[in-house]
């Protein structure tokens, strides 16, 4: 658990749902977990926007279902890492959300971006981290022939993948999985620690 202020100070008086913003680029399962958890009442929090990077992909198809804002910012006209990354920030200050988790965002990030929302920024990464950072964990640890992988919740800081953990997952490996079937066990895996993961921080969040 990363350094934060002292838990006594904490401000328990605030009950309102914590207001996240969810980054995706691609299919989207882990939002629409993270929507589902809401309903269900195990995740104190709203979704009060999505961002996506690639115009109709999954994601955005889900917040239109779930009727949930969804703006795109397209890394093809907004070239320059740091020009998105200020996007970003100015789109969920404007929608007053408190932390961004980035559930399945395939572009860095910047300084921009880590430090507009410090330790309020949250990454799913489909491998027990440190082991298997960047692209493709779940190929990684069959590659590496490891018996156990999982996910990791972590908080995003400069270096790639190797931010605070604050809960992991752990998934075994079977001998006859494919990228397809470890892929679909970690994702199952994701769907139940991300939201547990957001909710467990939200009285440290909140004492900020
Ligand atoms: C997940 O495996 C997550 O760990 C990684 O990207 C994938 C996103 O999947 N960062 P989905 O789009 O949420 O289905």
């Amino acid at each position: 658990m990363p350094a934060f202020s002292d838990p006594s100070q904490q401000n328990q008086s605030d009950q309102t749902p914590l207001r996240i913003g969810v980054m995706a680029s691609g299919n989207g399962s882990n939002f629409e977990a993270l929507a589902q958890a809401i309903d269900a009442g195990t995740l104190a929090a709203e979704i009060r926007l999505l961002v996506v990077n690639n115009p109709g992909c999954g994601a955005q198809q889900r917040a239109q279902r779930l009727g949930i804002p969804c703006t795109v910012l397209d890394h093809r006209v907004l070239r320059e890492r740091e020009r998105l990354d200020q996007a970003l920030v100015d789109c969920f200050r404007s929608a007053a959300v408190e932390v961004i988790v980035m559930a399945g965002w395939m572009r860095i990030v910047t300084p921009v971006l880590i430090n507009g929302f410090a330790d309020r920024l949250v990454n799913i990464h489909p491998s027990l981290l440190p082991s298997f950072k960047g692209l493709d964990g779940i190929g990684q640890a069959l590659a590496a022939g490891v018996k156990i992988t999982g996910c990791s919740v972590h908080l995003v800081t400069a270096e790639l993948d190797g931010g605070p953990i604050l809960a992991q997952a752990a998934v075994p490996v079977e001998e006859k999985d494919t990228h397809a079937t470890l892929s679909e066990r970690v994702h199952q895996a994701e769907h139940r620690l991300l939201p547990e993961a957001i909710n467990a921080m939200i009285p440290v969040w909140r004492q900020g």
